[in-house]
């Protein structure tokens, strides 16, 4: 059992199976912040809910787990990647037929998540970490949203992150299923498809709130 997971194969199992959990994951963080296009006081009950449920609680772990084990099997997988090529300036052992995102997605992961940093302190620090540490969470989460988005910088920010985060997961996504043993022709193509649906939809609504705040369309915090 041990060796499974010390095998190049075992390896990627787990990269695909802690990627395709942070996809269900982004589906509903996207789906509860979308609600602040909506209302405000909806906007503060879903982050309310998030912070004070219990079963939300039990998962923040699982989730950092799910963070970690992937950024943890990306950084083996690449190193020994790099050992195992004998010219040290090939960039990439993939076919010239990969895409881009293929070819650069532990870059394109170690930009999303730097960014990922910085939004954690811009939100979860001042929300449910205070929960955890019996400090008081933001009675507001609707202002930090219309604060921060407020500032163009901060919305030029988040939309290079969440487009750096559509290239990471239109291809993360399908080449899971791959290493899941979908290989084969008739169903590939499909999750490829599938899978940039997937990312544009969840980039495009991302993207809606910083620039909904910008332009003005968010009601002034209560
Ligand atoms: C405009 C886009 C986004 C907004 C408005 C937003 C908002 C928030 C808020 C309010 C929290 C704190 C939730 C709480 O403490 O209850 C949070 C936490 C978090 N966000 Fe985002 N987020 C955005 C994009 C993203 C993206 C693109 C990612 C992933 C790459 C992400 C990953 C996380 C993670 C991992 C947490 C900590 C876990 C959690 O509290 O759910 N967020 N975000």
């Amino acid at each position: 059992m041990s060796n499974i997971f010390c095998s190049s194969i075992g390896k990627k199992l787990i990269m695909s199976l802690s990627g395709l959990f942070l996809v269900i994951f982004l589906l509903l963080h996207v789906s509860i912040n979308v609600t602040a296009l909506f209302s405000q006081n909806a906007y503060n009950a879903a982050c309310r809910f998030m912070d004070t449920n219990i079963l939300i609680q039990v998962m923040v772990p699982v989730l950092a787990l799910g963070f970690a084990v992937h950024i943890l099997f990306s950084l083996i997988i690449t190193v020994k990647n790099q050992k195992a090529r004998p010219v040290k300036y090939s960039v990439s052992s993939k076919t010239e037929t990969s895409s881009w995102a293929a070819k650069n997605m532990f870059v394109i992961g170690v930009i999303v998540l730097c960014f990922l940093g910085l939004h954690l302190t811009h939100f979860w620090a001042k929300m449910q970490l205070q929960h955890f540490i019996g400090g008081h969470g933001e009675d507001n989460p609707y202002a930090l949203v219309y604060t921060l988005f407020g500032e163009w910088y901060y919305c030029v920010l988040y939309v290079v992150w969440i487009a750096a985060l559509y290239f990471h997961i239109s291809h993360g996504f399908w080449s899971a299923f791959q290493t899941l043993g979908i290989n084969n022709s008739k169903w590939i193509p499909r999750l490829q498809i599938i899978a940039k649906i997937y990312a544009i939809l969840v980039a495009l609504a991302f993207i809606s709130i910083p620039l909904y705040f910008i332009l003005g369309l968010g009601e002034p915090p209560k």
